[in-house]
C-alpha cells in the first residue's frame, strides 16, 4: 500500500509539472486578474458579459471593473494612462507597432477622470482589436 501511495504521489507531482510546462500562463494571470477585479467591484455578471462581447453600458461598476483590469496590467499607474505599456501591448497584438502608437493617439482621451479615461479608452481600443480582457 505504502507503495502505491508513493507511486501515486511521483505520478501527481510529475503531472501537475508537465500540466504546468504545457500551459501558457498568460490566461492564467488573465483569468486571476478578471477573477480578482470581478470580487474588487462586484460589477454585474450581464453587465460583464456584455461589455465580453464589446458592447459597454454606462455603468459604474463596469467601469470601476474596467480600472481594476488597467490597473493590473499595469496600462493605468499612478492616475495616468501609460502610454509605453499600453502601446507595446497592442504592438504585440496588432504586430504594427506604428498601428498601435496611432491607435493609441486615436483612443487615449482625457475624460477628466482616470476612471472615466480608462474606461472610454479601453471601450475605443477593445472596439478595434476585439481582445477579450475584461
Ligand atoms: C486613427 O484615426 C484616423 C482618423 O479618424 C483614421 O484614419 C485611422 O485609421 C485611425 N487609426 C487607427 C489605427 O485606427
Amino acid at each position: 500500500m505504502k507503495c502505491i501511495g508513493f507511486s501515486l504521489f511521483v505520478f501527481s507531482v510529475c503531472c501537475l509539472q508537465l500540466a504546468e510546462l504545457s500551459t501558457d500562463k498568460k490566461p492564467i494571470l488573465l483569468d486571476r486578474i478578471r477573477h480578482d477585479c470581478v470580487k474588487q467591484t462586484g460589477v454585474d455578471a450581464s453587465v460583464l458579459e456584455r461589455a465580453r462581447k464589446f458592447d459597454y453600458v454606462d455603468d459604474q461598476k463596469l467601469k470601476e471593473h474596467v480600472l481594476c483590469v488597467a490597473l493590473k496590467h499595469g496600462f493605468v499607474k499612478d492616475g495616468k494612462l501609460q502610454h509605453d505599456a499600453i502601446v507595446k501591448k497592442i504592438g504585440q497584438i496588432m504586430t504594427d507597432g506604428v498601428l498601435a502608437a496611432e491607435l493609441y493617439a486615436n483612443c487615449s482621451e482625457d475624460k477628466g477622470s482616470i476612471l472615466e479615461t480608462a474606461f472610454a479608452t479601453a471601450k475605443c481600443f477593445l472596439k478595434v482589436i476585439r481582445i477579450n480582457i475584461l
